[in-house]
Order: C-alpha cells, then sequence, then structure tokens
C-alpha cells in the first residue's frame, strides 16, 4: 500500500494549517443503524457536499496522466469515495483524501492494470477505471462490477464502445479482459440509449486515443461536464459536453491540474424533498439549483418556495401539505432516477395523489413496501407507482438495500409518529456525508444506534 494511511498521516494545507489526512476504508462501526423520532420542522442550515458521481470520475481520470492532481470540494468521508480510493491505490496511485475535502491523487506509474473482484464488488463505478487504464496501459482486467441491487445494470455500452475503438474484449471468470496493444482508435459511436457511465468511461479513454472520437446520443449530465471541464484543463480537446454529441480529438498526453468538484445536486434535492415533507426552511449552502431544474418545478408546483440566493438555495415549506403531483425519471435534463425514492417519500402525506414513473432502472421500487410499512399508500403498477397521500405515517423498523431507497426511509422517519429504525446504514453512508450531523443541525430527531 503506498497510499498515505488514515490513523498517523497528517498533511499541511496553504494556510499553513495541519489536515488529518483520511485515506482507507470506513472503520466498521456496531452503530449500523439510525434512530429518528419524527415531528419536528426543519430550520436553520445544511452545508452541501460536492458530487459524488462527479469525484469518483475525477479520481479516476487521474489514472490518465503521471502528473499529480488535486481536486478540491470532494465529498472525502463517503464510503464510495474510499472504497475507490482504495482500488486507485491498488493499482499504484497515490491518494491522499484531506478532511478539509481535498483529494490528491498521484498515478506517476500504474503498477497493476488488474482490478479485483474484492476491491470491485463493492461499487459500480469501479469499472470506470476500464477507460483510462485501456488508454493508458493498453490493458485492463476488471472485476465484474457490484453496487446497488436496482437491476440488472450490465455494461455492454462500455465493452462495446472500446471495441468500435480496436480493443479485444474477452468476458472470463468473471472478469472483463480487455487488451488494446497498439493503442486505442478513434471511432464513432452511437449508443442506442444514454448511459452516463459509457459516456465518461469512454469519454476518458477517447482523450488518450489516437484520431478523432464521436459519441452520439451522449449523457448531458452535470457531473459529465464537471469532469470534461477538467479534462479538458489537463490539455483534453473536448466539444460539445452537456449536448448529446461530444467530440474528442486524442492528443499524446495529459497534465496534471488542480480542480473544484461541482456540488452534489442530489444531496441538494434530498434535502429540499426532506423540507418538503417535514416543512420548514432551510438554507443549502454552496450548491446550485440551474442543475436542478426538473425537481424545482415540481415541487414549487407542490406548493414549496425555492431560490438561489448567491451560492445558496433557499428552501421553505409553510404548514400546508403539498399537493400531490406527477414525475417521470429521465436522463438529464429530465427528474432524475436519483431522487425518484426522496420524492416518493415526499408525496406520501401530499394532498390527492401522485404517480412516480421510473424509466431508468428496473427493480427501482424497493422502498415501496418499506414506505406501506410506515402507513403510506403506494400501488405499483409496472414502472409507475401512484401515491394516495395519507394523513400520518407511523414509526416502524425498515431496511433498504440501496442508497436512495435508504435515504427516503429516513426523510419517512421525519414525519413518522413515533421512532423509525432504518437499518444497514451502510448504503447511506456510500453517498450521504454527515447526514445525521447535517439533519441533526437543522432541527431532526436523529441518531445513529447499533441494529437491532
Ligand atoms: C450513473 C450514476 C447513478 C445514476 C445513473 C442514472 C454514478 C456513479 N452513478 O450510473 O447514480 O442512477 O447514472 O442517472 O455516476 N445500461 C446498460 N448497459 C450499459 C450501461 C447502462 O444497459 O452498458 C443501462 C443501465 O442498466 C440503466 C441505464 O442504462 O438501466 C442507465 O444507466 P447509466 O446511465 O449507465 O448509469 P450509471 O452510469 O451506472
Amino acid at each position: 500500500m503506498n497510499a498515505v494511511k488514515a490513523e498517523q498521516a497528517q498533511a499541511v494545507n496553504g494556510a499553513g494549517e495541519v489536515i488529518e489526512i483520511i485515506h482507507g476504508e470506513v472503520k466498521p462501526s456496531n452503530l449500523n443503524a439510525l434512530r429518528v423520532r419524527g415531528g419536528n420542522r426543519l430550520k436553520g442550515e445544511i452545508k452541501i457536499s460536492g458530487a459524488k458521481n462527479a469525484a469518483l470520475k475525477h479520481m479516476c481520470a487521474a489514472l490518465l496522466t503521471d502528473q499529480p492532481m488535486e481536486f478540491t470540494n470532494m465529498p472525502v468521508g463517503l464510503g464510495d469515495v474510499r472504497t475507490l480510493a482504495e482500488l486507485l491505490d491498488y493499482l499504484g496511485m497515490s491518494v491522499a483524501l484531506r478532511s478539509d475535502g481535498v483529494a490528491m491523487l498521484h498515478a506517476k506509474e500504474i503498477k497493476t492494470t488488474i482490478a479485483p473482484y474484492d476491491l470491485v464488488r463493492k461499487m459500480r463505478a469501479s469499472v470506470l477505471v476500464l477507460g483510462p487504464l485501456l488508454a493508458r496501459c493498453g490493458q485492463a482486467d476488471i472485476s465484474m462490477p457490484g453496487g446497488c441491487a436496482i437491476g440488472t445494470r450490465p455494461v455492454d455500452l462500455h465493452l462495446k464502445g472500446f471495441e468500435a475503438m480496436g480493443a479485444n474484449i474477452e468476458l472470463d471468470g468473471g472478469y472483463i479482459k480487455a487488451r488494446a496493444p497498439r493503442g486505442l482508435k478513434g471511432a464513432h459511436i452511437t449508443f442506442p440509449f444514454v448511459s452516463v457511465g459509457a459516456t465518461e468511461n469512454i469519454m476518458m479513454a477517447a482523450t488518450l486515443a489516437e484520431g478523432i472520437t464521436v459519441l452520439s446520443n451522449a449523457a448531458r449530465e452535470p457531473e459529465i461536464i464537471d469532469q470534461g471541464n477538467a479534462l479538458i484543463a489537463m490539455g483534453a480537446k473536448i466539444e460539445g459536453l452537456g449536448t448529446s454529441e461530444i467530440r474528442i480529438e486524442g492528443v499524446k498526453s495529459l497534465n496534471g491540474i488542480t480542480h473544484s468538484c461541482i456540488p452534489d445536486r442530489i444531496e441538494t434535492g434530498t434535502y429540499m424533498c426532506a423540507v418538503g415533507l417535514a416543512g420548514g426552511e432551510v438554507r443549502l449552502k454552496n450548491t446550485r439549483l440551474d442543475f436542478l431544474s426538473s425537481l424545482v418545478g415540481p415541487l414549487t408546483g407542490a406548493g414549496m418556495e425555492i431560490k438561489q440566493d448567491g451560492d445558496d438555495v433557499f428552501v421553505y415549506r409553510n404548514g400546508n401539505h403539498l399537493q400531490g403531483i406527477d414525475i417521470m425519471t429521465e436522463p438529464f435534463p429530465g427528474f432524475p432516477t436519483d431522487l425518484q425514492a426522496q420524492f416518493m417519500a415526499m408525496m406520501t402525506m401530499c394532498k390527492g395523489a401522485g404517480m412516480v414513473t421510473e424509466t431508468i432502472f428496473e427493480n427501482r421500487f424497493m422502498h415501496v413496501p418499506e414506505l406501506c410499512r410506515m402507513g403510506a399508500n403506494i400501488t405499483i403498477q409496472g414502472n409507475s407507482a401512484i401515491v394516495r397521500g395519507v394523513d400520518k405515517l407511523k414509526g416502524a423498523e425498515v431496511m433498504a438495500t440501496d442508497l436512495r431507497a435508504s435515504v427516503a426511509l429516513v426523510l419517512a422517519g421525519l414525519v413518522a409518529e413515533g421512532e423509525t429504525i432504518v437499518n444497514r446504514i451502510y448504503h447511506l453512508e456510500r453517498g450521504y456525508e454527515n447526514i445525521v450531523e447535517k439533519l441533526t443541525g437543522v432541527g431532526a430527531d436523529i441518531e445513529r444506534v447499533s441494529e437491532r
């Protein structure tokens, strides 16, 4: 292990202060459940973290250069960030995650191009080391990825893209074995449907390929624009970010940079839904509403007040319950699938009814039976769920098997009568930095406890 170890390491920042370095796996804790007592309105401030789904890609992109990289505003406390740090460390990158949100990454040399099962199984985003490794080293063996249990989630689009760029791909013993001994070549790749991960993986690889790569029907998420901007600063030639056609002209090498990660729109939206459900007024610090117009429309339509105020977003709901409203998940700029469960939790106490349609992932309604156990009235029909508002939810012991479903149950707990125990918070910690502290800070009654 060449990475700096969590417990002993310290660094000095520009202002001369000593900063703890917190690289490493999250220590197992016996406080693996949350107890929420409902009923409090939310009031105060929450500082929004850097975007998980941009941070992970920035870390992978650091494999593309032998020069040091520094990212600020990174959600270094997240389980997923620590998991990826372990994998990158194994590949030979020196990784320091500082408690002030700075990630210092340096892949001076790649020691191995094999990403083993043990390090990859916890997180699907691990497959995003494939493009950079293939581009820089001409080969990569990646264990097939795991992650949230929200459908089959294949990676065929990633692999077809690399094949189109001249790589030979084999699936063998649970591993993706990719080879491009003479380097990757630019290609025109048209995705049959929009994939965030495939767009990012191939965009990273194309920065070092020979010639021009065009990605048609590419994803347009803000995290991809952020990643593309970081790559451009590194010397990559990329045009069309934020549109569905991205053009990348390969260069010989990329240089190190310092880059600030964008704010987490999903964390922002989650706390907006929390206020929508529990009521109150909260200032979400250091975040951007322009990433969330597909959520702001329905929330204001349902009765909330939301406005950007400098670098903050102000969210308010008075004593009235929200009106039921329909949403359908879609690729950006549509309603994000990663906010579907939270929006549904918010609708459980609406006036009237709302319909939630999931078009991105099959099997992403696992929070529904748990919300119903708390008293919600939700009926699933195919990929739609009809949520009929109820007068009250009741606390219960609940459990979720994916990140966003877990947080939806926490939100429900904020208004449920009595006590809600959310088990397996491992999922929550993968994607929500300091959620207990952030919610406590705005008046919620929530604490970590041991699973019963
Ligand atoms: C990313 C996000 C995730 C979000 C999702 C959709 C990260 C780390 N994760 O995931 O939080 O929910 O975008 O906004 O950024 N698919 C295939 N073949 C492929 C790739 C995808 O069939 O090769 C399917 C998936 O199963 C899914 C759909 O395409 O049904 C969209 O997936 P994709 O956009 O690739 O999601 P991720 O990049 O995995």
